[in-house]
């Protein structure tokens, strides 16, 4: 089905999950993804200061492995993000009127439903544009809603947030709301966080929206028991990514051979997670021709995870033309939840 018979084909209950669901895979960025495959692993382990790219920690086995993550006793961000979009959806249903929903790495789409159900009591039109890597993440999480929200429309992209933010089809819809939430926007170092507001302001017209949910600074007790869990699920997840790249790239990490390791980094207000090597050993990645030296203890960091200041994060993204309208948090004002409109 096209796209536009879509949009103008009358939507009732009626409508068949098929007749409200678009898939389209961005085969540009596919393509740039496949043919340069691993070049970023070859960069990370061949640096003095050993690095991996985070995306790789989200296989099948590493996206299951976050779900549970999101529901430790210890990681307060998603239960505390999730009780601020609870309270506050309908007042941002409310600021930014009926408009389509654009979510970057949307994954199960739990924290999405809060704000579908306050566009829908509100009587607008739901139009949902999901983005993520993972083609069939977005196509399960997708037909789910489709289910339960009988008069949602689907668009998903599947692609890279970067191809995926530069081809975003016309709003159908008065307004634009791109979602960022989950604070994923602490994977991303200063530099690569400007880089992606300017995808944003590129993305938006004047006057649309950004929701933008961040971690927030405090206390390292609190902190670093989030990323090192008493059930070792984190540690899962940090060493799953060298079974990602074992498969991947035909590796032979012995993932035995390696510790997770992480803590809070108080200048640098980050998290870091790391793979600590407990022995002096050697690594190959075949598909990549790389051979990687591990010294006893030198370790590989896997992903930082900032943590904001809002003040900071308002003034930066209001130099960036993204002017904060309203913020919410928490009580303990643990996550910050920023609703920001792109300046005229
Ligand atoms: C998905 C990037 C927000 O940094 O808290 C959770 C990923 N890593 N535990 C985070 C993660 C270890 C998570 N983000």
């Amino acid at each position: 089905m096209s796209i536009s018979k879509a949009v103008n084909s009358k939507v009732t209950s009626q409508n068949t999950i098929e007749e409200r669901l678009q898939i389209q895979r961005l085969v540009e960025a596919t393509k740039v993804v496949t043919s340069t495959a691993g070049t970023d692993v070859v960069r990370g382990l061949t640096q003095a200061s050993k690095t991996l790219p985070a995306y790789y920690f989200y296989d099948d086995r590493g996206s299951e492995l976050f779900e549970e993550i999101c529901e430790l006793p210890e990681y307060y961000l998603t239960r505390t993000e999730t009780a601020i979009l609870q309270k506050y959806a309908s007042e941002i249903a409310k600021i930014t009127g009926s408009c389509e929903l654009v979510e970057l790495g949307s994954g199960s789409s739990t924290k999405t439903r809060i704000l579908l159900d306050a566009y829908q009591h509100l009587g607008y039109p739901l139009h949902y544009l999901p983005i993520d890597v993972s083609a069939g993440m977005l196509e399960n999480s997708a037909r789910q809603l489709l289910v339960d929200y009988p008069k949602l429309q689907v668009y998903a992209l599947a692609g890279t947030y970067e191809m995926a933010l530069a081809q975003l089809p016309a709003t159908q819809l008065p307004s634009r709301m791109i979602g960022f939430i989950g604070s994923s926007l602490g994977n991303l170092n200063a530099q690569e966080c400007d880089i992606f507001f300017s995808q944003i302001t590129n993305a938006l017209q004047p006057g649309e929206y950004f929701l933008l949910g961040i971690d927030l600074h405090k206390s390292k007790e609190i902190l670093e028991p989030a990323y090192n869990d008493s059930q070792g699920v984190t540690a899962a997840f940090n060493i799953n990514i060298l079974e990602h790249l074992n498969r991947r790239f035909e590796g032979n990490f012995d993932t035995t051979q390696f510790e997770h390791w992480s803590f809070y980094n108080e200048t640098e207000r980050r998290i870091e997670m790391h793979l600590r090597s407990l022995r002096s050993q050697t690594v190959q990645l075949k598909a990549l021709n790389l051979t990687v030296n591990f010294a006893a203890g030198e370790s590989i960091l896997t992903e930082i995870s900032r943590k904001f200041d809002l003040k900071q994060i308002q003034q930066q993204l209001t130099a960036r033309g993204l002017v904060p309208v309203h913020t919410w948090t928490d009580s303990n004002q643990w996550f910050g939840l920023l609703l920001c409109q792109l300046q005229g």
